[in-house]
């Protein structure tokens, strides 16, 4: 049997598919980002988003196989994601996945967002040690997981309110730098000074022991996000680069400061990033810090692993299928489909 799988990922406002060997040889990866259709309106328009995925899908499938020169018959999986996310996006391409299962009669797995986004460093390296720590920071989530083995997750903690991406993203839009904001902010802070202002870093202090039970792995954004709206209302002519700097400078150090603690308490040899956040590049520098000084190897999967793409649902999928089969054809999509946890 081939280990060929070819993931279908609409979940939120990019287009992709990808044609991935064995969890571990990307054969390709198509990703067609919608984003010049929502940045007119700040953010994603969930009508425009599942309208754009009917245009876009067929023609991204079909580049995937193409480039990855391989048929229908060829595959022993298709995969889609199936929540969470966006539900009108996320029923376009679980249709389509579930069709060419059906045509091509080979089988279907319905595959968690969230465990994807896992997977992204495994694609890289997938003889990764486990137990590991993952720091998954997204648009729409931000969470500490330990990954025990394939398909067992331990949640640690996860955000209070705003998921980290949600932070930039409104940082970002309040200082009229577009959407996604993620990519602004990394990009200006890189002329900023992150020490020019001292904003507030939520449920971070200096004795994790402090903070009892579910508090010690939570994260929360939202003050920090209004601690420089009303900064700049106080001080209009604060420099731009300065101030994302010293915010992006209060997420990371929120971020690392709990997988530093993770890793230590966990005891764990590895760590990884997932999430499009993970393609920051200061958060990348600074876990890779606290990773070396607490002896675990830190992964960071490349940038265009981080952020939305089909590789790594093929990852999951391939994964999921070794140990459970195929999925029923009748699953559906799920907008609050939440990580199957342990523990
Ligand atoms: O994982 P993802 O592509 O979609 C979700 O599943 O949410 O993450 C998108 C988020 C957005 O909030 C975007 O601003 C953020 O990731 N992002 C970044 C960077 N690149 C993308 N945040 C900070 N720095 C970046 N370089
Ligand atoms: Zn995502």
């Amino acid at each position: 049997m081939s280990d060929l799988v070819l993931a279908i990922e609409t979940s939120c406002d990019e287009t992709a598919a990808s044609v991935v060997e064995a969890a571990r040889l990307v054969r390709s990866s198509v990703v067609s980002s919608q984003v010049d259709q929502h940045a007119r309106y700040g953010g994603v328009v969930p009508e425009v988003a599942s309208r754009a995925h009917v245009e876009l899908l067929v023609p991204v499938v079909a580049e995937a196989m193409v480039a990855a020169g391989v048929e229908g018959r060829d595959l022993a999986v298709v995969a889609a994601t199936t929540g969470p996310g966006l539900v009108g996006s996320l029923l376009v391409g679980v249709s389509a996945a579930k069709a060419l299962s059906l045509s091509w009669d080979v089988p279907f797995v319905a595959v968690n967002h969230l465990e994807a986004h896992l997977y992204a460093a495994l694609l890289e390296e997938p003889d990764l040690e486990m137990p590991m720590v993952v720091l998954l920071v997204s648009g729409g989530h931000t969470m500490l997981v330990v990954m025990e083995d394939h398909g067992r997750y331990r949640l640690l903690g996860s955000t209070l309110d705003d998921a980290a991406g949600e932070a930039f993203d409104k940082v970002a839009r309040y200082l009229g730098l577009g959407y996604p904001g993620g990519p602004a902010v990394d990009h200006l802070a890189l002329d900023g000074d992150r020490s020019a202002y001292s904003y507030p870093r939520a449920l971070v202090q200096e004795n994790p022991a402090t903070l009892s039970g579910d508090r010690r792995y939570a994260f929360s954004f939202s003050g920090l996000k209004t601690a420089v709206v009303n900064h700049l209302r106080s001080d209009p002519d604060a420099s731009t680069v300065d101030v994302v700097a010293s915010f992006q400078e209060a997420v990371v150090d929120a971020l690392v400061t709990k997988a530093r603690w993770a890793i230590e308490e966990t005891g764990v040899r590895a760590a990884c990033l997932g999430g499009g956040v993970a393609a920051n590049s200061r958060l990348r520098e600074r876990f890779t810090e606290i990773c070396e000084g607490a002896g675990a190897r830190a992964f960071l999967p490349p940038p265009s692993m981080c952020t939305d793409n089909a590789a790594m649902v093929a990852a999951a999928g391939w994964w999921q299928f070794r140990r459970e089969g195929p999925s029923p054809l009748d699953t559906g999509a799920d907008p609050n489909l939440g990580l199957n946890l342990i523990g």
